[in-house]
């Protein structure tokens, strides 16, 4: 598959400078000491040291954490401790190959933990062992081919690539590790290629290992399930392997490609921790192994499970990006080092740094039930309150009418939008609104035309009946042809009308997984080829519609990850609109992603998922901290509701440059305290801070609870600026440090579900 990204012509692609950029510039540096064979990759407040070691050149990892001065630390590397290294003491080479920290790993030559590189030669042998042999060191970061990738400029961003070869099998692996000026993050990706003259197997590529010492870390992960995605989760760092995986052929809604370990002393904002998330929206393992010595392995990549790529002779493999993070500023610093990192050097296209047109989704309102008359009476009401975009969902399309057809048959269902797709839009932008579409790309219903005429698109196992999920199937795009036909069915409906935003769903997860375009021997490249085929389509679909506004989605917050993210600046979160389950879905999900990329909505209630009532504004205020919209009958909600529309859309414009744009800390987290949820947005100035308050349950106490608002201006006077939303708090000016040390005292609320906005403004 061939590469399609160019990304340098797409808007927003461009870092931003500032003035202290130069300053910065400085502190990001990379250096070679030769004498010790050392790599010191310096971030502005982290180091990161590579040595080579012995005669046979093994490439050791050395430290990772705070910024060093010191680049002499080989001794960490324990050379001199039994069992030495192999040239002194071939005697225990096994040994040595199994305790030896490694920065990127052989395998079955003596190294028994889980590594990350697996070849199969023709002769169906397996062992594979990396020397250095060269280094590159480059300002800028190159182009991950086929793949998406942080990226910056020569001015903002610094490359080291490490050359690694296995003589035996002609195998060369580029390591390539990225810094950022703006930003702590390191960028790491490996690239393999067959310098040989026979066809390898990979059977196994991952993107990044750490190999460290355990100090009793804690390992953070965020599993899930459908309308319960990215739950925070904290396990001790045992010895054996611990770990998160998909192999349902996306990043899914069960586990997430992320992973961090910290002390456990560390906090929300002090203390060390360590993180790793994937670039990827597919199949991923991400481990952490606890040896006999007291070592660890932090391991991340593409699930080695039914993979297996054929390399022939001078072709590569490119696997994808995995970013490390080490923070000393607790679990908020790491959150707030991946949510900068994402806005300035993943997320592109026009909306990058914009506000998001206020959408009304149908989904929750209408389902399947739709036609031209309803939408547009949503649309009218919608307007009048402030609501600037119109998105149809699923249903419009062949004959669907529930989910069991038509996915594949991209034309407009006429019997339900009389006068076709265009007279519903213009009307819509008659109104002064935006319009946009639900779309299913990569599914195939077995009751379609586009089945009937094509039963080989849907991937297939031969002689096994095929197993279906929501009743569909999943179309074989790794097959140029369908690609090909899936693009120009849904852009012939992008042209033919006046659609400013798609939201592209993935109802299914992937199984069955066979292709009739591939011989026998290519079929395990199957899994990671589809991802790559989404991703083309989604370059493909930028690129023709530069202004599109594009969220992804998977039955909610399946594929929400960083993969996608390069392609649409936003998705869909989960399916629960409910407010309290909202608020775990949310700080979960912000632990890496910025507010700006959550889909996040007001729905109605009783919510649809689970029944629950909350207030109308405390739905508002929930979904506030994400992109913001609605998902309900704007006809029929209680007019109550109705009238509270003007006023949170204003809300809105009034607050989104600061959720978009600041910085993140969680303050109280009710999965924790079982009372009550707080967290914070700071202006990168600190001239303002919203802090949302959600008492998630009264208890019979008159005694008012102590918050702590941090990252302000420690020595600035602040005042609530929207004191007549809590006159209970009566105080209205407070210093920095009074704020951030000692706290305020909020008042309880009468009654379950109640929210509150603190908007503190700089004196
Ligand atoms: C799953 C999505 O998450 C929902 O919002 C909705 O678009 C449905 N799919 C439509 O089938």
């Amino acid at each position: 598959m061939t590469a399609i990204i160019g990304r340098k012509e797409l808007p927003g692609c461009q870092s931003t400078g500032d003035a202290g950029e130069n300053e910065r510039r400085k502190r990001m540096q990379i250096n070679y000491n030769e004498q010790n064979r050392v790599f010191k990759i310096d971030t502005e407040h982290t180091s990161y040291c590579i040595g080579i070691v012995d005669e046979e050149n093994f490439v050791g990892h050395i430290y990772y954490g705070r910024k060093l001065s010191d680049d002499n630390l080989v001794y960490l590397m324990r050379t001199a401790e039994p069992p030495f290294v192999p040239s002194k003491n071939n005697r225990d080479r096994n040994s040595f190959l199994d305790t030896f920290p490694m920065e990127y790993t052989g395998h079955g030559l003596g190294d028994f933990r889980e590594g990350t590189l697996m070849v199969r030669t023709a002769g169906g042998h397996s062992g594979v062992s990396l020397s250095y042999i060269s280094h590159r060191i480059y300002d800028g970061k190159e182009e991950l081919a086929g793949l998406p990738a942080t990226f910056g400029t020569a001015d903002t961003c610094r490359t080291l690539e490490l050359t690694c070869e296995d003589k035996v099998l002609g195998l060369q692996v580029i390591l390539s590790y990225s810094i950022f000026a703006d930003n702590d993050a390191i960028a790491r990706s490996v690239r393999v290629v067959n310098g040989g003259k026979e066809a390898l197997y990979l059977t196994k590529v991952l993107s990044a290992c750490i190999d460290m010492d355990n100090e009793e870390y804690e390992m953070i992960t965020l599993p899930g399930s459908w309308a319960r995605e990215r739950i925070i989760q904290t396990r001790p760092v045992l010895k054996g392997k611990q770990g998160v995986s998909s192999v349902r052929g996306e990043s899914s809604h069960q586990e997430h490609p992320f992973m961090a370990w910290k002390r456990k002393t560390t906090t929300e904002e002090a203390g060390d921790i360590y993180a790793m998330n994937f670039v990827y929206s597919g199949n991923f393992m991400a481990q952490i192994e606890g040896d006999q010595f007291g070592s660890m392995r932090a391991l991340m990549g593409i699930h080695p499970q039914d993979f297996c790529w054929k390399l022939e002779p001078g072709d590569a493999f490119q696997a994808p990006e995995v970013i490390c993070v080490y923070s000393a500023e607790g679990i908020g610093g790491m959150s707030r080092t991946f949510h900068d990192l994402y806005r300035r050097h993943l997320i592109r296209g026009e909306y990058k740094d914009k506000k998001r047109p206020i959408l009304i989704n149908n989904w929750e309102a209408t389902y399947f039930d739709f036609d031209t008359d309803k939408l547009l009476s949503i649309a009218r009401e919608a307007s009048a309150l402030g609501i600037e975009m119109l998105v149809m969902d699923d249903g419009w399309f062949g004959c669907r009418n529930d989910d069991n057809s038509s996915l594949g048959d991209w034309q407009v269902n006429e019997a339900k939008l009389k006068g076709g797709l265009k007279y519903l839009v213009d009307e819509v932008n008659k109104l002064g609104m935006k319009f946009g579409i639900w779309l299913e790309p990569e599914m195939i219903s077995p009751d379609s035309n586009l089945y009937r005429e094509h039963p080989d698109w849907a991937f297939a196992i031969p002689g096994r009946t095929g197993s279906l999920s929501r009743n569909q199937y999943v179309l074989d795009l790794t097959r140029q042809e369908v690609r090909d036909c899936v693009y120009d069915m849904i852009a012939s409906v992008l042209r033919s009308a006046n659609i400013e935003y798609v939201k592209w769903d993935m109802n299914r997860q992937l199984s069955d997984m066979g292709s009739s375009g591939l011989p026998a021997d290519r079929q395990g490249e199957l899994f990671h080829r589809q991802v790559l085929a989404v991703y083309e389509l989604q370059d493909r679909l930028t690129r023709e519609f530069p202004h599109l506004l594009l969220e992804n989605c998977s039955g909610g917050g399946a594929r929400f990850d960083p993969g996608m993210l390069y392609y649409s600046p936003q998705i869909w979160c989960s399916d629960d609109t409910d407010a309290v389950e909202r608020l775990s879905i949310q700080a979960g999900t912000a632990m890496v992603y910025p507010l700006s990329t959550m889909g996040a909505h007001v729905a109605d209630c009783p919510n649809h998922t689970v029944g629950r009532n909350t207030p109308f504004e405390t739905r508002g205020y929930v979904a506030l901290a994400g992109t913001f919209g609605y998902e309900l009958d704007v006809t029929k909600i209680p007019e109550a509701d109705r009238a509270m529309i003007p006023a949170q859309t204003a809300m809105y414009h009034k607050y989104n440059d600061l959720v978009r744009e600041g910085d993140y800390y969680r303050i109280a987290h009710y999965a924790e305290n079982h009372y009550y949820d707080c967290y914070e947005v700071v202006a990168k100035d600190k001239s303002e801070a919203l802090v949302t308050y959600v008492q998630v349950l009264n208890r019979p106490s008159h005694h008012s609870r102590r918050i702590r608002i941090p990252g302000l201006d420690l020595t600035a006077v602040y005042v609530i600026e929207n004191a007549q939303d809590w006159p209970e708090i009566r105080q209205t000016e407070y210093r920095g440090d009074a704020l951030q040390f000692a706290g305020i005292n909020v008042p309880p609320l009468w009654g379950d579900f109640k929210g509150r906005l603190l908007h503190l403004v700089r004196k």
